[in-house]
């Protein structure tokens, strides 16, 4: 099969990992006899730099005319005092917008050869599988008005939450959707006591739950699920929530398993006339400044993004079980980076898990 991809690696270890995911993806391409034509593209600081702009002409065409893409994580701190439309971080929601990529799903689950590797005690692990289902073109990153107005003690900051009906619904389906082939329970993450867009979140996912009279469907305020995932992770399966709530928790949650660098994500949007999905793939981890050019980045968050690629947007589930299966098998060798307590670096990961594939 033809697989068109794109990659926009983009700032700091973004480069590092996505490097190691594409690696990946060319030997799965050759042991499995598919053809992979691959583009590059700028997006993010590295394309400010070039272009001026973080989300070049150019790349939005790219985007449009690609099967998939992958990404790395965007953002450098000699923008973090940039004006809104000259962050790297703005060629991300740009690019988010543009495909329509509003569901993002986003898997913690903990292996047993990262146990030790997690600050939770060892039996709240246990079982531990569930799917962030986060919103991702909503909400208060893109509700207006927002800005920066007025002076003085009146210099006001605004940003707007806002959601339709039809937002939250194609949200729900995706999310019992998924539900359905899994533990069949939703759990609904909201801020109802407080945020008008929160109760007719939760309006509206009841009214959608009602087609899905096999899942369970629980409510949770976002406060209380923060706790919760700490306390008892093994409880949840599905867990659906606008987009601001997703970014954080997802953050807390990737952690619970072990390191942030392990969480992949896949982002998809409508269903293509051939029965693919619109779909972009990034790590959850931003750009790590901290340790960007040590060559000591986890790449397994990319790596896992890759084989959610195979899956969602070619549906080669062989090709995804493979990589998935590698991954364990070089975590259970310890093989592993620094913030696995391991002493590899990112290229041996990526290397590795080829030999395993
Ligand atoms: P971060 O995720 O980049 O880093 C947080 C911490 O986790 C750091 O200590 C880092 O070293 C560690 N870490 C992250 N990924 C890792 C990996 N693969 N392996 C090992 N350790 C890893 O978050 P931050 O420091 O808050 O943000 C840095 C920049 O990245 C900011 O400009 C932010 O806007 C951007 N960002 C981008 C994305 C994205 O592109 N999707 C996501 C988050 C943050
Ligand atoms: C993420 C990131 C992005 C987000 C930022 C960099 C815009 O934190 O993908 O989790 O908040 O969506
Ligand atoms: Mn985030």
């Amino acid at each position: 099969m033809k697989l068109k991809v794109l990659a926009l690696p983009g700032d700091g270890i973004g480069v590092e990992v996505t490097r190691e995911g594409i690696r990946v993806l060319e030997h799965v391409a050759k042991k499995y006899k598919h053809e992979l034509v691959l583009s590059e593209g700028l997006l993010g600081g590295i394309a400010i730099h070039k272009t001026g702009s973080p989300y070049p002409a150019e790349t939005e065409k790219l985007a449009l005319d690609a099967d998939a893409t992958v990404m790395g994580a965007f953002g450098l701190p000699e923008f973090d005092n940039a004006p809104p439309d000259k962050r790297p971080e703005k060629g991300l929601l740009g690019i988010r917008k543009t495909l329509g990529v509003y569901s993002n799903l986003r898997p913690v689950r903990a292996y047993s050869a990262l146990v030790d590797a997690s600050p939770l005690k060892n039996h709240l692990l246990d079982g531990v599988d569930m799917i962030i289902v986060r919103e991702l073109t909503g909400g208060l990153y893109y509700g207006t008005p927002r800005g920066i107005t007025g002076s003085g003690p009146e210099e006001r900051g605004t940003n707007t939450m806002t959601y339709t009906r039809a937002e939250i619904e194609r949200i729900t389906h995706m999310a019992f959707n998924l539900a359905a082939k899994r533990k069949k329970k939703v759990t609904s993450v909201d801020k109802s006591n407080v945020l008008e867009t929160s109760q007719l979140w939760r309006k509206v996912v009841v009214e959608v739950a009602a087609h899905y009279p096999e899942i369970t469907l629980e409510h949770l305020l976002v406060d209380n699920c923060a706790m919760q995932l700490i306390l008892r992770p093994a409880q949840f399966d599905i867990v659906l929530m606008e987009n601001m709530f997703g970014d954080i928790l997802s953050d807390e949650g990737s952690v619970i398993t072990g390191s942030i660098g392990m969480l992949p994500s896949a982002s998809i949007g409508a269903k293509k006339e051939s029965g693919a999905w619109v779909g972009l793939y990034e790590p959850v981890h931003g750009s790590a400044p901290d340790i960007a050019g040590k060559g000591i980045a986890n790449p397994l968050g990319a790596i896992g993004s890759i084989a959610a690629m195979l899956e969602y947007s070619f549906g080669l589930v062989e090709e995804a079980a493979a990589v998935n299966r590698a991954m364990e098998e070089v975590l259970n060798s310890g093989n592993v980076t620094r913030d696995l307590k391991g002493t590899a670096t990112t290229e041996e990961v990526g290397k590795a898990v080829c030999e395993a594939i």
